[in-house]
């Protein structure tokens, strides 16, 4: 491991001396690259790949294949960063033992650093994972593995929501978390949870108070058209350049511009 390399003692240093912790999605080679060049903390190889990437629907149809192949995509370009997986919807809820079992090959065949998993419900399997010595990162609010339970909404709004989010974040924290992902929730309830914890929170939607904030490339980069989330901030129009050149290529190739013809050797 490069003696620089971002470890949850990182983490946890940074939250506790009040550093910003960055995370961005990554699922290829290139992007896991690009991260590591530009200095960002946590490349999450994230089931948004199966949007964004895979063009599924939603985050339900990624499997453990899919997730292994782009993980370990990222994990040979990446040095520094710390290399999270998200662990596929289906992989984790079924027993204790899958569970296990699916971190494990996330590390192992994938080269993630830690896995990522989705909701409190799964505490069982996150403090075994965490005891076999995979690091845990934790996601509440909105998680989009439930799409069809939540719908596309802020969670934690009301009282009880926001209550039950909070006994969630503590008792992930409980169960070995190196850090929780809080998405989509009120910026206020965001806060209260960041400070009530010892683990870093990293923030998705949910204000600027987190430990850290994390977002889709595709959406900052604005290489996905299906859905603009608000909270994003757009920081280059990848698409329309793509578009751009892609269109000049193929007038040049229609248009016999390009190849250029080379003169004959004199
Ligand atoms: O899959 C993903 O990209 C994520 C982030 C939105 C946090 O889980």
């Amino acid at each position: 491991m490069p003696k620089d390399a971002v470890t949850v003692a990182d983490l946890m240093e940074m939250k506790s001396r009040g550093e910003k912790i960055s995370a961005l999605t990554a699922y290829d080679y290139p992007s896991g690259r690009l991260i590591d060049e530009a200095g960002i903390d946590i490349a999450l190889v994230g089931d948004s790949l199966g949007r964004v990437v895979l063009g599924y629907d939603n985050e339900l149809q990624v499997t453990m294949e899919d997730m292994i192949r782009h993980t370990a995509a990222v994990a040979r370009a990446v040095k520094r960063a710390m290399v999270v997986a998200d662990m596929p919807f289906m992989s984790f809820q079924v027993s204790v033992e899958e569970a296990v079992r699916n971190a494990g090959r996330l590390v192992a065949e994938g080269g993630a650093h830690a896995v990522k998993v989705e909701g409190a419900h799964a505490a069982k399997a996150i403090s075994r994972i965490v005891t076999c010595g995979i690091p845990v990162i934790g996601h509440l609010g909105f998680t989009p593995q439930s799409i069809h339970a939540l719908g596309l909404r802020v969670q934690g709004r009301d009282e009880a929501g926001a209550v039950r989010i909070k006994d969630e974040a503590s008792a992930l924290q409980d169960a070995g978390v190196c850090a929780v992902v809080l998405e989509l929730i009120p910026a206020q309830l965001a806060a209260e949870i960041t400070l009530s914890l010892t683990v870093p929170t990293i923030g998705i939607g949910a204000g600027p108070d987190c430990d850290g904030q994390v977002l889709v490339a595709h959406d900052i980069l604005n290489m996905y058209d299906r859905l603009k989330p608000s909270f994003a901030k757009q920081y280059a129009d990848i698409w329309t350049a793509t578009l751009e050149a892609f269109k000049n290529y193929n007038a040049d190739v229609k248009s016999g511009v390009f190849p250029v013809r080379k003169k004959p050797m004199e």
